[in-house]
């Protein structure tokens, strides 16, 4: 019988594809803070509403059917999806997440030395899965703190095989112009990926908001991805969809696990996206806020950003007293926490997720009181 193989400095330890080791784990927002046992979490956009009741009575019912294993063609949902937004089920593909949806377009279409364009607040994780499929990122820079055809257009190189964008982004809140993004896509070349990232879609009530879907029909390269965290108050199931052309569809297909929408995650998004009244309710209660927030923190002196998502982004003073650090200091204080944003988003900013009437006045409450020191 041969030895049994002992490990030993010579030997080492498996070592990872070179390019993940440039990665660094993503930074999930904190869920707990001293001192509080039920504190105010508005640190992951994550909505205050939980899901409808009809998802999850369709979540409970779900339980009979946990031996079985998901339905892989995600028919159910698809056609929900379809008729809700009116669009060809056949050009959906519903993931563990849009995050998962979006790690399926990078890895089937990236090949090691190709070019990403990601604009600057565009969703962290796309880059950390193209480094990891040997691809160059580029950012694209956001001046006007939403993404920039103009910037994006002026980095493409033969080599551009993506470009993401997220719209509204994240942390800002803003979003791209339905003329811009018309542009952006009639003006990428038709083989470069343009992975549209709608996650804070749902909230938005402006005219000029194209979700892209009557643009992906006519341009094969747009791929939309779509989230149930969010305004459905899904996250913790984990199911996003895509929309996109059938070729692309086609290519996801291929290297998608078969069940990787589970069967209670289906269930409960068919049943939240059906119930139209829960989500325009969920969608007002956040504009009001939005509005109202805004208002507020401005009277005491901040700079709240435009933001059509359902958080906000505040702008402190870079020195001195009332600095971010300090406000999340005392906003922790107080048992709320708030999202800082030191890493990849402005400089001296808190993003804040829209959360109950009483959580938002908590926060007027706590950063008025912050500026009054
Ligand atoms: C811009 C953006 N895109 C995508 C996601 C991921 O969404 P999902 O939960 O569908 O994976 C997030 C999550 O916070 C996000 O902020």
């Amino acid at each position: 019988m041969a030895e049994p193989i002992k490990a030993s400095p010579e030997r080492g330890v498996p070592r990872p594809n070179p390019m993940i080791e440039k990665l660094s784990p993503y930074q999930q927002g904190a869920a707990a803070v001293s001192g509080h046992d039920n504190p105010i979490k508005l640190s992951s956009n994550e909505s205050p509403f939980g899901p409808s009741p009809l998802a999850l009575k369709a979540y409970h019912d779900a339980a009979g059917q946990l031996c079985r294993y998901p339905d892989g063609t995600q028919s159910g949902l698809r056609r929900a999806i379809g008729e809700v937004f009116d669009l060809d089920p056949g050009r959906i593909v519903c993931g563990n997440g849009s995050e998962e949806l979006q790690l399926l377009l990078v890895r089937a279409f990236l090949r090691p030395g190709d070019e990403v364009i990601a604009s600057e607040y565009s969703f962290i994780m796309g880059r950390i899965h193209a480094v990891a499929q040997g691809a160059e990122v580029v950012v694209a820079p956001e001046p006007e703190y939403s993404a920039s055809a103009e910037a994006i257009l002026s980095r493409v190189t033969p080599k551009t095989r993506m470009i993401m964008l997220a719209s509204p982004n994240n942390p800002v809140g803003d979003y791209m112009r339905a003329e811009e993004l018309a542009h952006l896509v009639a003006n990428v070349p038709s083989e470069t990926v343009i992975v549209y990232d709608g996650a804070y879609a749902d909230y938005v009530q402006a005219a000029d908001y194209d979700p892209g879907f009557g643009l992906a029909a006519g341009a094969p390269n747009l791929a939309v991805t779509r989230t149930f965290s969010k305004l459905y108050g899904l996250a913790g199931l984990r199911i996003g969809w895509l929309y996109c052309h059938e070729a692309l569809v086609d290519a996801v297909q291929r290297i998608r696990t078969p069940f990787n929408a589970n069967v209670a995650a289906l269930a409960a998004a068919e049943a939240a996206l059906r119930d139209r009244e829960f989500a325009a309710g969920v969608r007002a209660h956040n504009a009001r806020w939005l509005k109202q927030i805004g208002d507020g923190l401005e009277r005491v002196g901040l700079h709240v950003f435009p933001s059509a998502a359902n958080f906000y982004l505040i702008r402190f003073p870079e020195t001195g007293p009332l600095t971010a650090d300090k406000a999340a200091d005392f906003l922790l204080s107080r048992g709320i926490i708030p999202r800082p944003v030191s890493a990849g988003g402005p400089a001296g900013c808190l993003r804040i997720t829209v959360g109950t009437d009483k959580e938002n006045e908590a926060v007027l409450r706590a950063l008025t009181d912050f500026m009054a020191q």
